[in-house]
């Protein structure tokens, strides 16, 4: 990418993903100050800067996956560190936003939790907040700081794009991401189908229907997140079922596969995955090919110098 060093900030990585801290703090030729990152036998955390950030811009670079509550913590406990270390501005890099699902209510007596987080993150000390692929963009209405909502779409774009066949259809596999697949279509010049999905639980879905012509079609399913494999699995059954080729390729910005998931999308019949590295993934092979945010996130924060 080039361009100056960036001597008025820091890299403060977390433990989530240290190897996307490093990776942009090499692209803005920024310094990253080690920490100390402990736990107490009772299993509380202890944190440490070990280097000063009086008056920088520190960025604290922590996607909140699994173990989601765990890194939220720690999340914190550096915002707090930083803001009590005097830092003139403290940016969380939050690739991956844990619990941007619990965007509201589904019943009585139920907590709002990323509307928790939210708050949580600003008590800490979060002055701005640079996300990728928020799971419902109404969610920066939840922040009273400065939120960018970084789209991977580009990125996933180009790496799809020359291993798509021209007959390909964006299948979005629920109503959510209907958005998305029209702009994969609108850009590729293709159709677009969309499943009936309906959650039963946190961990099951039923994936209904597939509205839109995918007869003989290869498919190219699109998503913002993998977890279990559920969705794309079920997406699957229903495009199958309407006649789709069993040629199904599968792009979605974050790749949470918990155990299991991998083996539920090889038997689902999944024949390539694009994800990006918003959260640790394992390097591209074979039917996996990764995709780098550190240059999005980069460049979104050179744009965030006062
Ligand atoms: C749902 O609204 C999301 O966009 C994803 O489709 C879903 O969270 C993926 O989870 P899983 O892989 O467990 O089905």
């Amino acid at each position: 990418m080039g361009g100056h060093p960036m001597s008025d900030i820091a890299i403060v990585p977390g433990s989530a993903h240290p190897a996307l801290a490093a990776d942009v703090a090499r692209i803005l030729d920024a310094p990253v100050v080690p920490t100390a990152l402990e736990r107490f036998p009772d299993g509380e955390l202890s944190v440490r800067l070990l280097e000063p950030v009086r008056a920088l811009s520190a960025v604290i670079v922590q996607p909140t996956g699994p173990p989601v509550d765990a890194n939220l913590v720690e999340l914190l406990a550096l915002a707090d560190a930083c803001r009590r270390a005097a830092a003139a501005r403290v940016i969380a890099v939050v690739p991956y936003v844990g619990y941007a699902r619990g965007d509201r209510r589904h019943g009585r007596r139920e907590p709002i939790m990323a509307s928790l987080a939210a708050q949580l993150l600003q008590t800490a000390g979060v002055t701005h907040l640079l996300a990728v692929d928020l799971h419902a963009p109404q969610i920066e209405g939840f922040f009273h700081i400065p939120v960018d909502d970084l789209s991977p779409f580009p990125s996933l774009l180009n790496a799809v794009r020359p291993d798509l066949p021209p007959d390909v259809v964006i299948v979005s596999p629920d109503l959510g991401r209907l958005g998305l697949a029209t702009r994969y279509a609108d850009e590729l010049h293709t159709g677009v189908a969309v499943v009936h999905k309906r959650r039963l639980s946190g961990r099951q879905t039923e994936s209904l229907q597939v509205v839109g012509e995918v007869h003989d079609r290869p498919c190219l399913i699109v998503d913002d997140m993998i977890t279990t494999g559920g969705t794309i699995a079920g997406c699957i059954e229903a495009l199958l079922r309407g006649g789709a080729r069993r040629e199904i390729r599968v792009a979605a910005t974050h790749g949470l596969f918990v155990p299991g998931a991998d083996e539920r999308l090889r038997h689902a019949g999944v024949c390539r995955i694009w994800v990006t590295d918003t959260l640790p993934q394992p390097t591209s092979e074979g039917d996996k090919v990764v995709v780098p945010v550190a240059p999005m996130i980069a460049t979104a924060i050179r744009q965030l110098r006062p």
